[in-house]
């Protein structure tokens, strides 16, 4: 199988929320690509089964479970039963999550709520869940998924991007918690990419104006692309990032640091 570059020990199965579409599917198949037997989880069974199949074409191993992260139980459940049933846990990557762009005044409490239990609520009861089994084994590697808007302030992303922020911070706090069980809790953190989601939020724009999104929000000058976060997520849950515990990772192309008015503007003498 082409493109197996990190050293993952054979047998090692992975849980990957929000698998069946965008980026969390793009994360299933690299590291299926890599190796791990990766368990697929979503609410629509179709979407799994189809993205499934797409890693068993590749030459990959994957399985289907259905999953809602609303759903506090079914998530102890769920992972607790795959743990079981496959008799080991090594990887876990919280990539499911909530966004709603509305403006404080217009975000009802309900929504509000909502992003903190998906992004981060969600991501605290799969660890719970999960750790035992890595316990057991002495070796885990956990990823979290956050954002651009969890790191600087962005209007209208009140309950979003404060999730985010969150989510960071407790990935530290879990690295610092399991670390001398050899588990390693870490953060990628996308800015825009190109998932189906992110690709309806930017319909109805021209090409020009999406150039010039492009343009202006990071300092290479384009978006990024579903596979370039499973690249860092695969690379953190390998061995190959053994030595690195508690960081927020942003792929971004910048787009942290670049705002469009930070450029230097004139001659540099
Ligand atoms: N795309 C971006 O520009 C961007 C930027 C920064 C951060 N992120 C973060 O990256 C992650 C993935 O984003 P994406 O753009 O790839 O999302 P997406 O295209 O909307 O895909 C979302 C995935 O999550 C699943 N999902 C949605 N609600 C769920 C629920 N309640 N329970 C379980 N699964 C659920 C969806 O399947 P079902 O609907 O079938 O459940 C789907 O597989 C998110 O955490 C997002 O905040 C994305």
């Amino acid at each position: 199988m082409t493109g197996q570059t990190s050293r993952v020990e054979p047998g090692s199965v992975a849980f990957v929320t929000g698998a069946s579409q965008g980026i969390g599917e793009a994360i299933g198949r690299r590291l299926a690509r890599d190796g791990w037997h990766v368990v697929l989880s979503a609410r629509r069974r179709e979407k799994l089964d189809a993205a499934v199949s797409r890693i068993e074409e590749e030459g990959g191993s994957a399985e289907a479970v259905v999953l809602d992260i609303r759903d506090a139980d079914a998530i102890h459940e769920t992972v607790s039963d795959v743990g079981k049933r496959l008799g080991r846990l090594d990887g876990l990557v919280n990539n499911a999550g909530r966004f709603a762009g509305r403006d404080i005044l217009n975000t009802s409490i309900e929504e509000f709520r909502l992003n903190f239990i998906m992004n981060l609520e969600a991501p605290f009861l799969t660890m719970k869940a999960a750790l035992p089994f890595m316990i057991e084994r002495g070796k885990g590697a956990i990823v979290n998924i956050g954002s651009v808007s969890g790191l600087r302030a962005t209007e209208n992303t009140a309950g979003y991007g404060s999730s985010k922020a969150g989510l960071f911070h407790f990935g530290a706090i879990a690295a610092m918690e399991v670390g001398k069980h050899g588990i390693r809790v870490n953060t990628v953190t996308p800015g825009s990419t190109w998932s189906p989601s992110f690709a309806k939020s930017v319909d109805g724009k021209s090409e020009e104006e999406v150039e010039a999104m492009q343009k202006s929000g990071t300092i290479l000058g384009r978006f990024g692309m579903p596979d370039e976060i499973g690249d860092a997520v695969a690379f953190l849950l390998s061995d190959e990032g053994r030595f690195i515990t508690g960081v927020n990772l942003p792929v971004d192309g910048g787009a942290f640091w670049f705002r469009g008015g930070n450029r230097m503007i004139g001659k540099r003498v």
